[in-house]
């Protein structure tokens, strides 16, 4: 078969790869970010205090299920005796954070996680050495954390593999039976 007509294969091919890898290097802090911007940049920087606290280091500060009821509803938390909670709020002047009960636990750790990935961290040990990973985790969409995340990416990926694979055969198949039949 001559490249003049396999051309529009090797586009095809070309184009399917492309559309995954892109859709696979979309980093999935981007949705917590959206979240961010959109419900809490209002009250809250990362890297300072503003009307509400810095959110850097959140995750080492509270465990996740104690962030997720507080977002959920950080009056309950408090009304409930939380000392943590209740010394927080008398801290920031008794302003009381709006509930958001709509956010799901993965748009909540969608926003930690882009959280983690725009703190400035005042610690030597994690700021000298440049690990992408820990800035773009997507990067990395392999990896055994961010493995439960790509399992569509992943079957996708297969799908686009087995096309490719099934479209070489043909035309292999097709150039050896022109080869045959005596006119390749
Ligand atoms: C109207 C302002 C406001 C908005 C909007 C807001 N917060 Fe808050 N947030 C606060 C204040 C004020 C506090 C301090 C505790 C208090 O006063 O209840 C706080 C505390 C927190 C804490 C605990 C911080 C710590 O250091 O322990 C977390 C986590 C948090 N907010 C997450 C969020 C997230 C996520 C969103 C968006 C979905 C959000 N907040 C939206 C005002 C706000």
């Amino acid at each position: 078969m001559k490249y003049n007509t396999m051309k529009p294969i090797f586009i095809l091919i070309f184009l399917m790869l492309a559309n995954t890898i892109c859709s696979v290097a979309a980093p999935p802090a981007d949705a917590g970010k959206i979240i961010f911007s959109s419900r809490c940049a209002g009250c809250h920087n990362i890297n300072k205090v503003v009307t509400g606290p810095a959110l850097a280091g959140i995750d080492q500060r509270r465990p996740m299920d104690w962030i997720i009821k507080f977002v959920h509803s950080s009056q309950t938390v408090i009304k409930g005796g939380d000392p943590y909670a209740v010394a927080l709020y008398d801290k920031f002047n008794k302003i009381p954070m709006p509930d958001h009960p709509d956010l799901t636990s993965s748009d909540i750790n969608g926003i930690i996680d882009y959280i983690k990935s725009s703190a400035i961290t005042g610690s030597a040990s994690e700021t000298a050495p440049f690990r992408p990973e820990k800035i773009h985790p997507a990067y990395l969409p392999l990896s055994l954390n961010t493995l439960n995340n790509w399992g569509f990416a992943g079957a996708y990926l297969i799908l686009v593999f087995l096309l490719i694979g099934a479209l070489l055969a043909l035309v292999k198949v097709k150039s050896i039976q022109r080869k045959m039949s005596g006119k390749g």
